[in-house]
């Protein structure tokens, strides 16, 4: 009997697919450019798990029901378009090639385009959750040729993973690059998140002196309130492990954080668009930083290290460290909307931003009760220019400032980095600010380069220019 799909790479999140859609009563065609791989992989299969091995392009591609659904998981890069190429002559015009890797949106902008050219239909599909999510149910961002969408929909809806009113975290994204922008969205909003816990985690241990198990005990508190998440329980988790002799294990694990490169991308595109993105991209240098490790041992010994202040009521500071945590997780998740609506604009998306908090409330690495409150925010209003205009964040904000302020201020005071909190505040205090100083920096650019300021109490689209080193006359000038 044809295979209803193929799944062609069979690495860690490949074969956890491949096992989810047979798990879903799906006939799935198997196959490894390296043949021993795939061998290993069905070796442990039961005869009727679904799973069909193919040891060629031809054999995978003739086992397909029509038209063909072939789903890649390959590292991200120049092998999807070497893969690509390699299937093209085998596949006919209304066949299906989806990239379920983590892909850069504008490669496969690219793909997307070429292959319509040759009726073919290209997915990039984002796939969050890693492997306990590609196995038990990931949450999945499809973009690219909406006419393939109807044909693989409900293949990927049940193994999506399922939100608590048993929706799938599947949604249609938008055309092209859409599906693999929103992924990368999602892994800068990773970053962002897994800074501000672990910021949080050293205000804990290195500010307030606590022991692990406190520490512990204190992010599993906050996972049953308004920080709950994924990110946060397995902290607590992690913060209970020891080593034979007792030691905490996390403590004897390098304090340098490595990035496969989807963070960058996401601090990058942000640049380009001109999204002030500072929380995740503080995030992003952060682990830059750590990577510094040679340096920050000598500069400790030379510059001397932390200097702990004695917070004045512990339990006060605690609360402030959790308000801080969730102030700033409503700036990040601001920072990044903003992002993916320059972009639905720039590249003439229609994003559903509603239903992209929908599909991130289960599977995915940054799942979280929180993902119900922004859904919930751009359901009462789909225009919604950014988060802190719906009332339930204006008020999140403004009663945790206080708290974040403390917090950031005793992080400053014991000389402990908080560069994505910090960055978060100054984000608040300047997103919310009618005056900033850009002012004087458009007369410093016009006194050295004459590049011209408009004047607030004259029409805005008059330039003008002030001869700051002559007569200091100003003078209108015309585009
Ligand atoms: C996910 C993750 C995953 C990511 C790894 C490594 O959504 O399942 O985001 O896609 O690639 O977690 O990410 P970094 O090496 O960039 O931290």
């Amino acid at each position: 009997m044809p295979s209803d799909i193929a799944v062609y790479g069979l690495g860690v999140m490949g074969r956890n697919i491949a096992l989810n859609l047979a798990n879903h009563g799906m006939t799935v065609s198997v196959y490894n450019r390296t043949a021993s791989t795939t061998e290993a992989f069905v070796a442990d299969l039961p005869a009727d798990s679904g799973i069909m091995p193919t040891y060629s392009l031809g054999e995978l591609c003739d086992s397909l029901a029509r038209p063909r659904v072939v789903f890649l998981m390959a590292t991200a890069g120049r092998v999807v378009d070497l893969i690509i190429e390699s299937l093209l002559p085998l596949l006919d015009a209304g066949d299906v090639l989806i990239d379920g890797g983590n892909s850069y949106f504008k490669d496969t902008q690219r793909r997307w385009q070429s292959l319509a050219d040759k009726g073919i239909h290209y997915l990039g599909m984002g796939i969050s959750g890693g492997e306990e999510g590609a196995r038990r149910g990931p949450s999945i961002m499809p973009g690219g040729d909406a006419a393939a969408w109807p044909l693989v929909r409900e293949h990927f809806e049940r193994i999506a993973a399922k939100a608590d009113d048993g929706q799938p975290c599947c949604r249609w994204i938008g055309e092209g690059g859409a599906g693999h922008y929103v992924k990368m969205i999602h892994n800068g909003i990773e970053y962002g998140d897994m800074q501000l816990i672990a910021e949080a985690w050293q205000l804990m241990r290195d500010g307030l002196g606590m022991p692990a198990t406190a520490i512990a005990d204190t992010f599993a508190a906050w996972n049953d309130g308004v920080l709950r998440s994924y990110l946060i329980g397995i902290t607590a988790d992690i913060l209970r492990v020891t080593d034979a002799d007792g030691s905490l294990r996390v403590d004897h694990i390098l304090d340098s954080a490595g990035q496969k490169g989807t963070g960058r991308w996401t601090a990058v595109d942000a640049l380009e668009t001109g999204v002030p993105l500072t929380l995740i991209a503080e995030a992003v240098y952060a682990r830059m930083l750590s990577s510094l490790k040679e340096e920050r041992v000598a500069l400790a010994a030379r510059l001397g290290g932390r200097q702990p202040v004695a917070a004045a009521d512990q339990a006060a500071m605690l609360q402030a460290i959790h308000d801080a945590l969730y102030a700033a997780k409503i700036v990040s998740y601001t920072q990044g909307f903003l992002q993916m609506r320059t972009a639905a604009a720039a590249y003439d998306w229609q994003l559903d931003y509603a239903n992209i908090a929908l599909v991130w409330r289960a599977g995915c690495i940054i799942r979280s009760r929180f993902l119900d409150d922004i859904a919930q925010a751009y359901e009462r209003d789909a225009t919604l220019p950014a988060l802190p205009f719906d009332d339930f964040f204006a008020d999140a904000l403004r009663g945790a400032q206080a708290g974040w302020r403390e917090a950031v201020a005793f992080g400053i005071r014991s000389g402990i980095p908080t560069p994505a909190l910090s960055a978060a505040l100054s984000f608040y205090d300047g997103y919310r600010s009618a005056d900033l100083p850009a002012n004087l920096i458009q007369a410093q650019r016009d006194y050295f380069g004459a590049h011209t300021y408009q004047r607030t109490d004259r029409a805005a689209q008059q330039h003008w220019h002030t001869r700051w080193t002559d007569d200091r006359q100003e003078v209108a000038v015309d585009d």
